[in-house]
């Protein structure tokens, strides 16, 4: 609205918002936002009548989708009641919500300290690990996104790391995964490990405080570590006294068809992250779950940290009832139901498109990898860049109703959890027709 009640054009939203705002992770005369009006389900509505299906649960956070009342009303009961109180005092919800986490944690995580999000979640984490085991480096892998504050930026080791090493964190070390991109695939298992075991004795493993790192790795191509290799880093940071943190901003919430992605291996971390998910995005949230023997370490040791918006009573509120709704529709349940459909829609695109030329899905974390040849099985588009082709991929699917996250040579599928079989379909169809442009594009 205006001043004087008159709703703004998304002309005029768009105009203002890039005149008057800094958006992320964009040079700004490239931003080209929607101007969004509402949300609800897996759908989103522009302020000019247009509708797209969101496939990546904006940045796969939307879980329970988009509107849900369930959790805006629990949100506004809470503003109402008590919209702020500092960290130091308990409330209801604190303890509700402490207790409900206590029994969706892996294994016997009991435990939770709550951040405003993702990053901070794993700031907290580091610092916990290098305040408990008294060591100072950190084991982090270069396919990694950790978040974009100073510290969790340097424990990313993917590119958005580069411009901001001003100068780098003392003490982060980073590691290969087992996934070496489209040409060469994915390392066994063992392979992986024999790699891993090399640095950390080389580095020294009595200077290793924590290894972080994504389970089923998100934004650096949903990367799902072969059997064995998470029971196997489990396994090496116990003989070493490394903590293992699972990052599980994203794969946690059930996206991965499980609550939590470690829960697939039946591997328990030391500490484990989360945000996005556990309000479904409702509300900014985070949280660290520590182990017994880490929380431990805090009854006679002082936690040295804390922020004015920790254990916010309105993130709080919205994890609360977005919590409840994922066990109430049984969303969980509903990815893994999901999964082997979405897998069919990813093989009959393959069998479609020579420019598909890897896909993978678990739950309903899924991507697509564009390739110039099947052959070579080059990427469609440099690593670190959006060519011009897959802009207009991009570009396409927006036009014809779909949003979603597209990042190098990769398009994500991952919509919210509350999908169903139809509107899966609907998506794959746009995703059919923007792959014409794709093939098009290939190398003869
Ligand atoms: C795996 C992972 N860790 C951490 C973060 C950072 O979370 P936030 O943006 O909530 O700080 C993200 C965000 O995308 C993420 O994907």
């Amino acid at each position: 609205m205006t001043t004087t009640g008159t709703p703004l054009t998304a002309e005029q939203i768009i105009a203002d918002s890039k005149r008057y705002t800094l958006y992320d992770w964009q040079a700004q005369s490239k931003v080209s936002p929607l101007a969004i009006d509402r949300a609800e389900g897996v759908y989103m509505y522009g302020v000019d009548g247009r509708r797209w299906l969101d496939f990546s649960s904006q940045l796969m956070g939307v879980n329970i989708g988009h509107g849900d009342k369930r959790v805006t009303d629990a949100i506004a009961r809470q503003a109402e009641k008590l919209p702020y109180i500092s960290p130091f005092q308990a409330f209801e919800g604190r303890a509700v919500l402490g207790r409900k986490l206590a029994g969706l944690w892996p294994g016997n995580i009991e435990k939770t300290f709550f951040t405003l999000a993702g990053a901070e979640a794993n700031e907290n984490a580091v610092k916990i690990a290098k305040m408990v085991t008294g060591r100072q480096k950190v084991l982090a892998r270069y396919r990694s996104y950790h978040g974009s504050t100073y510290g969790t930026m340097m424990l990313t080791g993917d590119p958005r790391r580069w411009p901001n090493e001003q100068p780098p964190m003392p003490g982060v070390v980073h590691v290969l995964d087992p996934y070496h991109g489209p040409q060469r695939g994915f390392d066994d298992a063992e392979t992986a490990l024999a790699l891993l075991e090399e640095t950390i004795e080389l580095e020294g493993p009595q200077t290793i405080a924590a290894f972080i790192l994504e389970p089923v790795t998100g934004t650096n191509g949903i990367l799902i570590p072969p059997d064995g290799y998470l029971q196997g880093v489990r396994e090496l940071c116990t003989r070493h006294g490394i903590m293992l943190i699972a990052d599980e901003v994203m794969s946690g919430w059930g996206r991965t068809g499980a609550w939590f992605a470690v829960d697939h291996w039946g591997v328990v971390p030391d500490l484990i992250t989360t945000a996005k998910g556990l309000t479904s995005s409702y509300a900014p949230l985070g949280a660290v779950g520590l182990a017994p023997h880490v929380a431990a370490y805090f009854d006679d040791n002082v936690f040295w940290g804390g922020l004015t918006y920790n254990t916010h009573p309105l993130g709080v509120a919205a994890a609360i009832a977005a919590v409840q709704v994922i066990e109430d529709d049984d969303l969980v349940g509903n990815a893994k139901r999901l999964e082997p459909v979405m897998q069919a829609h990813h093989e009959a695109l393959a069998a479609k498109h020579p420019s598909v030329g890897r896909y993978r899905n678990i739950g309903l974390f899924g991507i697509l990898e564009l390739v110039k040849s099947r052959e070579t099985m080059e990427p469609l588009s440099p690593f670190n860049q959006l060519n011009d082709t897959m802009q207009q991929v991009n570009r396409f699917l927006i036009d014809n109703g779909l949003a979603t996250f597209i990042r190098w040579w990769n398009v994500m599928t991952n919509p919210p959890l509350c999908i169903d079989e139809a509107q899966l379909a609907e998506g794959f169809e746009i995703i059919d027709r923007a792959l014409d442009i794709a093939d098009a594009a290939m190398e003869d």
